[in-house]
């Protein structure tokens, strides 16, 4: 058996942050998008606080904000006011490279449709992370950690494979591996098991739950009620609005 067949290959992020300092905390975060004569507000004032080892599930009606808030945590797209604090550090005073930088390393970032380069083997997307950040990582130390990675959601056996030679669960595995194979502080999943049938949607679901008792911080946007039961806390958007369920 190889080292690349143990279960728990991916160790638990590093850089913690000091005890008791929000791996998330949003105060009033705001994202209008103004169309022509309209203003459209997706998020109003959001705040939300997450831990480390949290699993935290977004719910909410189609077009009430889920993704908005999301991509603004995962520092895909910048608010319109408010504030974002990611490990303690304002994001709003960071420049854009400092921004792609820490997006690059503390955020795992899970898609719906995967969003795997289809020419690329199942290894080479989970090093991209690593790949784009240059000189840090020999082409062998990216294959490593790209094994590690995916033997971790137990795809040891398909590490050569291009996307197209994969079962929508194994995409979606492999876009998980991608996720953790640069240990970052948060995991971010937009309906991950959104494009999955049921069976192959529960398998998702146990991996993830196992990765939170690993100790990874997971934040989940599904509008599946059987899906958001896997988290330990669970939020609602209704018309751009954040609130967390008793
Ligand atoms: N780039 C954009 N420009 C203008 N309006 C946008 C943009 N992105 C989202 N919106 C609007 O913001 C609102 C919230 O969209 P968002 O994608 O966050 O919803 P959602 O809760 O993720 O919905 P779904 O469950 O369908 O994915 C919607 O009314 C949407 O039309
Ligand atoms: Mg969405």
């Amino acid at each position: 058996m190889s080292k690349y067949n143990a279960p728990a290959a991916v160790p638990v992020a590093r850089n913690k942050p000091a005890m008791n300092e929000p791996v998330i905390r949003t105060e009033k975060l705001t994202r209008a998008y103004s169309m022509g004569e309209n203003a459209i507000t997706a998020l109003r004032e959001a705040d939300l606080t997450v831990h480390a080892g949290e699993f935290v599930a977004l719910m909410g009606a189609s077009g009430s904000g889920k993704s908005t808030l999301l991509n603004l945590l995962g520092l895909l797209d910048h608010a319109t006011s408010g504030e974002y604090f990611l490990e303690g550090k304002p994001v709003s005073s960071l420049r854009r490279d400092e921004l792609a930088d820490l997006r690059g390393r503390r955020i795992g970032f899970i898609f719906q449709n995967f969003n795997l380069l289809a020419r690329l083997s199942a290894w080479e997307n989970v090093a991209l992370p690593l790949a784009y950040r240059q000189g840090e990582f020999k082409h062998q130390d990216q294959l490593d950690r790209a094994r590690e990675a995916l033997a971790r959601v137990r795809l040891e056996h398909r590490v050569e494979h291009n996307p197209m030679e994969l079962s929508g669960g194994e995409r979606q595995r492999v876009a998980i591996a991608r996720a953790l194979v640069t240990q970052p502080a948060v995991i971010l999943a937009d309906e991950p098991t959104g494009n999955l049938d049921s069976n192959t949607g529960v398998e998702i679901m146990r991996l993830l739950k196992e990765l939170n008792a690993e100790g990874r911080t997971i934040i989940m946007v599904t509008h599946d009620a059987s899906v958001a039961r896997n988290a330990s806390r669970l939020y609602h958007m209704r018309d751009g609005m954040l609130k967390e369920d008793e």
